[in-house]
């Protein structure tokens, strides 16, 4: 049983979670039903949040997550009331024994059962337990009067519980519930939200006044006047970056090599094709005088090698060609020191910088590359996982950080990547703006000369 997309393009849903141990498996039925295309908000018991982090699901629905019965939205809606109103549908999963009973009896104690009670849309209920308590009588009966509601029940499946025990209550596999969600909406009308849609919130504008240069695409360095030296990158992730910041009113200067995407209206464009243009363009942002950027994303794929001499006419096939190549000068380092050198001059504020790393096999390097490379962030990627390398609409990236763990990132779209690394980015550079000490910091210490 397989997910096919966009069977709920447009469909906004409710997803309510209990606690049960099998709450960590909602956030890969949140993707799944944004991979159908679903908009969707998440309603939490207080319980479920012992299992997962609210933020966890804030970040990826994108939506405040309800989890307070009494709380009201930051528009002075009542959360579950406008859940009630705004969605097509109500998934719970996975909903606990204790869930049930209360839905049976229309207790109203939590979000989820307040905005079952309140909302006449179809109501998908997948219940997950330990077996003996789904199979005794009081669970049966509240799971007989939920049919009686007209709600579906995503039936939960045998197999191994939390208990170690074997028996029926393991939560259905997560396709199941998605298809009967699907089920619960056809031949219903799409319905306009009665209140403002779940995704007009105010704009997020939080990168206004700042400046953001990225780099994005492949260099390509000339053999002579027809070939060159070039790699796979499309420059997708790097201008889904300067897409992102753009939208969240940043200034963007986007450094853009060779790409198969056109870049977003709005940002300046220098364009370069190899890495010494590339280089010319970041020393002009990093002047003695102190940096002219307040975050560096280096999405780049510089290239590492280039023919130690290009010929200025095409050399011909005849007899075959050996070339000799040089590395070419890290470019990020190099811009790291000059930033280094900038704010030590000046007492400029200290930038955000941020390093990519495109690893084949594992990202075990990506540590080693953060030091290295003296960057605040390193985000890396296994290019041979399906769905993670050139060219793709998607990435798992794991970031790394010098003030704290490496964060894996499941796999999401580039620009829910963007996303997420903005996020990240703007946590640091709030914190240096509200630390005066931060502020006087140094950028952290490359170990690798700059070459030039
Ligand atoms: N980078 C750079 N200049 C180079 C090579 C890479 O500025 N000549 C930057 C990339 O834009 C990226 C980061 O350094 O942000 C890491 O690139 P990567 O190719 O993973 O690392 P390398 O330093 O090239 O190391 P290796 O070739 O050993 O993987």
């Amino acid at each position: 049983m397989t997910v096919q997309s966009g069977r709920l393009v447009g469909r906004r849903i409710a997803l309510g979670i209990t606690g049960s141990i099998a709450a960590y498996k909602a956030v890969e039925l949140l993707r799944l039903f944004q991979t159908e295309g679903a908009d969707v908000r998440v309603l939490m018991t207080p319980s479920a949040t012992a299992f997962i982090g609210p933020l966890t699901l804030e970040t990826l629905s994108r939506h405040p997550v309800d989890v307070d019965v009494l709380a009201l939205q930051a528009d002075g809606r009542i959360g579950h009331i406008s859940a009630a109103n705004d969605v097509e549908a109500i998934v719970v999963a996975p909903a606990t024994a204790h869930w049930l009973g209360s839905m049976a009896h229309g207790v109203a104690g939590d979000s989820i059962t307040a905005a079952c009670l309140a909302t006449s849309v179809p109501v998908v209920v997948a219940p997950a337990m330990d077996g003996g308590m789904y199979a005794h009588p009081a669970t049966q009966a509240n799971v007989a009067r939920l049919l009686e509601f007209g709600y579906r029940i995503v039936e939960p499946e045998l197999g191994p519980l939390a208990s170690g025990m074997v028996g029926r209550g393991r939560l259905a596999a997560l396709p199941r519930i998605v298809d009967a969600t699907v089920e619960a909406l056809s031949g219903v009308a799409p319905a306009q939200a009665a209140a403002p849609a779940l995704t007009s919130g105010p704009t997020r504008v939080d990168f206004a006044g700042r400046h953001v240069v990225v780099t994005a695409g492949g260099t390509i360095e000339p053999i002579d006047p027809v070939r060159f030296i070039g790699n796979r990158s499309t420059g997708k992730m790097g201008i889904a970056i300067a897409e992102e910041a753009l939208d969240r009113g940043a200034a963007v200067t986007l450094i853009l090599g060779n790409v198969n995407v056109d870049p977003p209206a709005g940002v300046h464009v220098a364009r370069v094709e190899t890495a010494a243009e590339m280089q010319a363009a970041l020393r002009a942002l990093t002047p003695p005088e102190g940096p002219a950027f307040d975050v560096l994303v280096m999405a780049a794929a510089v290239a590492d090698f280039r023919p130690k001499a290009a010929s200025d006419h095409k050399i011909g096939r005849g007899s075959g060609m050996k070339l000799e190549l040089d590395a070419t000068p890290d470019l990020l380092a190099e811009a790291v020191e000059r930033v280094r050198a900038g704010i030590r001059a000046s007492g400029a504020p200290r930038p955000i910088l941020v390093g990519f790393a495109a690893e084949t096999g594992s990202t075990d390097r990506a540590a080693e590359k953060l030091r290295a490379k003296g960057v605040d962030m390193l985000v890396a990627n296994d290019v041979t996982e399906p769905g993670s390398g050139f060219g793709t609409d998607t990435n798992r990236v794991t970031i790394f950080y010098t003030d704290g763990a490496p964060e894996q990132l499941p796999m999401l779209s580039k620009r829910e990547v963007a996303e997420l690394l903005l996020d990240r980015i703007l946590i640091r550079l709030d914190s240096r703006e509200t630390d005066p000490g931060a502020a006087a910091e140094e950028a952290p210490t490359a170990t690798t000369e700059a070459t030039t």
